[in-house]
């Protein structure tokens, strides 16, 4: 995590660097920083939490000079202070960094020995103290970028200023993405194509191992032995430039309202409505000879391959195995060829999942990802790439990319279903329908439910802990539920597959303990209500997220019933997530959270 920017032109650059920031705020937010060459001199403003103190800094304290870096932060290594805060100095050096230097003590213990003093607790100084120390012993910048990449491990994106050295910014990757942009006369660095976009949409990805010199007029790219390398340049898509909030209070607000629309895009690259068909997309993947499909991602993303299991099972007699990509590349878990795998993410650069992926790859399994970011790490990785077309989602809570990843699951899993001869071409048809009216329901139930929903929350936001309860693909909704309810509103939260009621939390039923039932009018139905039943039995108050048919057929008293329209099976998820959302949106705000970046969270992990 952590947002990275760099600038060299012709006229000022700290209110530049500051504007990209910004743009790069989703990525860490509890400090940030500048650095400026000016006249050969480095100068650095620093402030601890989030931009807006930077600016206030910088406005009164402005800082000149046409090259410099910038760095908003998300902490690892050492509190969120303005002396943590990057650039980190050394003796005329000046680096910002994201990702983890992993023998960061080691090296910090070799060159206090030799009498280096440390002054922040960050593992980012030791990059600084050991440029410092290479210059010191007569290695040129160049030499010195180059032998200290030799020396570090870990993962990391940097950038590097360099006293007396106007002309350059020096960048490096191996890990967290670094992306070059082409300008006229001026160039630029940054972590992703977003915080360039207002600069140029000509950019470049440093690949693994890379390091790059930047000046005006271009960048020379170096391998990791210092050999000169060619990177592919590319257009970064214009989508990327419209991340304002619009009419919103919050980016979350106005990424659940998109989705409607961006369920619609992504649902059209995977259907052909008019012959009722699912495209031929999976090329790579031959569904009809994998006999198995292994699935990894974390956050919400997990959670929408938890539901793509459900899909795939049910539909294709796929078996699956899903895992949070933390615990899947570390469990050693044999991995037969003639399978596939798939690895969700929003960002395409969440470190876990990227280090299942490449897990796979070394033992031959077919990659595919379903991504949101098509130039990430990820989907560059993969040997088949199905994107989400949600656009660019700036909310630390994951939207409008879950309903986007669910909507291609569909897809795949009906792919999946007529390749293997488990889906006739009628029920293909019936589900293609289906879906294709998903868009349209949930524009309808986001217009209808609102005044209800923030009723509820007012009430919500009073309690300390509630308990999410769903079968089926209902139970991966109670998880998503809760995940979004604690993460944003801070309040406990826990989902639980129903029919678990009974082996643990029903102990924690009472009045003080809301409990939120998502149970459509499906074939688990009667046992959820049992399951309700069990709670109301004990006093609990709940809160019941079913359908038309499902609130009809109930008689339990509820402290809320959430009634939306009677729907397929296959695109419940798609919209029983709406309620859930907003359920933890209104909350959040009647608590008074900062709902876009809650606290300690960042939205691109690309640390472990
Ligand atoms: C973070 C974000 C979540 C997201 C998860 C996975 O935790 O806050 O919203 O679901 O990372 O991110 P990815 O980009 O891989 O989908």
């Amino acid at each position: 995590m952590c947002g990275i920017v760099g600038i060299i032109g012709n006229k000022p650059v700290a209110s530049l660097l500051v504007d990209a920031l910004k743009r790069l705020e989703y990525r860490g937010y509890d400090s940030a920083g500048v650095a400026t060459l000016l006249k050969g001199k480095l100068d650095r403003r620093r402030a601890e939490g989030k931009l807006v103190n930077l600016e206030a800094e910088l406005s009164g304290n402005p800082l000149d000079g046409n090259v410099g870096i910038g760095h908003t932060r998300w902490a690892t290594h050492g509190a969120p202070t303005q002396n943590n805060a990057h650039p980190h100095f050394c003796e005329g050096v000046a680096v910002v960094h994201n990702g983890i230097i992993e023998n960061f003590s080691e090296i910090r213990e070799q060159l206090s020995a030799r009498g280096a003093e440390f002054t922040t607790d960050t593992d980012t100084e030791v990059v600084a103290q050991l440029l410092a120390s290479l210059l010191r012993s007569g290695k040129t910048p160049k030499e010195a970028m180059l032998a200290t990449l030799k020396l570090i491990k870990g993962a990391y994106a940097l950038a590097v200023l360099f006293d007396g050295e106007d002309g350059q910014i020096m960048g490096a990757r191996n890990g967290p993405p670094l992306a070059v942009g082409f300008g006229d006369g001026e160039m630029f660095l940054g972590s992703d194509a977003i915080a360039l976009s207002p600069f140029t949409d000509d950019i470049t990805y440093l690949e693994d191992g890379d390091w790059a010199v930047i000046r005006k007029d271009g960048v020379e790219i170096f391998d990791g032995e210092g050999k000169r390398v060619e990177r592919p340049r590319s257009k970064a898509s214009t989508a990327y430039a419209q991340v304002d909030k619009g009419n919103h209070r919050h980016f979350m607000e106005k990424e659940i309202y998109e989705q409607p629309e961006v369920m619609s895009h992504t649902l059209a690259h995977y259907v052909d409505f008019a012959s009722g068909k699912v495209r031929d997309l999976a090329s790579e993947i031959d569904f009809s000879s994998v006999d198995g499909l292994k699935i990894a991602a974390c956050g919400t993303a997990y959670y929408a391959g938890q539901i793509g299991k459900y899909w795939f099972e049910r539909y294709a007699r796929l078996p699956v195995e899903i895992d949070v990509a933390s615990e899947f590349r570390y469990r050693e878990m044999p991995l037969p060829g003639n399978q596939a795998a798939l690895f969700v993410s929003q960002s395409g650069e969440t470190a876990d999942t990227l280090a299942s992926l490449r897990y796979c790859k070394e033992h031959g399994l077919k990659i595919g990802s379903i991504v949101n970011v098509r130039e990430s790490t990820i989907a560059r990785e993969s040997d088949v790439v199905f994107p989400t077309l949600a656009g660019p989602e700036i909310g630390v809570a994951s939207t409008k990319a879950l309903t986007c990843q669910l909507s291609a699951f569909a897809a795949l899993a009906i792919a999946a279903g007529r390749a293997r001869g488990t889906l006739i071409a009628d029920e293909e048809l019936n589900m293609v329908r289906a879906l294709s009216e998903a868009p349209r329901i949930a524009g309808s139930v986001l217009n209808s439910i609102q005044p209800q929903l923030e009723t509820l929350s007012r009430e919500l936001s009073k309690y300390r802990d509630v308990l999410y309860l769903g079968r089926g693909t209902n139970f991966t909704l109670a998880l998503e539920g809760a995940l979004k309810l604690k993460e944003i509103s801070y309040i406990h939260a826990e989902g639980y597959a129903a029919g678990e009621l009974k082996h643990g939390p029903i102990a924690l039923i009472d009045e003080n303990m809301p409990v939120i039932v998502i149970a459509p009018y499906d074939r688990h139905y009667e046992k959820t209500i049992s399951n309700m039943q069990e709670v109301a039995a004990r006093g609990g108050r709940i809160i019941f997220v079913t359908d038309e048919n499902g609130a009809a057929a109930n008689d339990l008293e509820t402290m809320a019933t959430i009634a939306l329209p009677n729907v397929d099976e296959l695109v419940m998820p798609l919209i029983f997530t709406l309620p859930i959302q907003l359920i933890a949106y209104h909350t959040a705000v009647f608590m008074g959270t900062d709902v876009d970046q809650p606290r300690n969270l960042a939205k691109s992990v690309t640390v472990e």
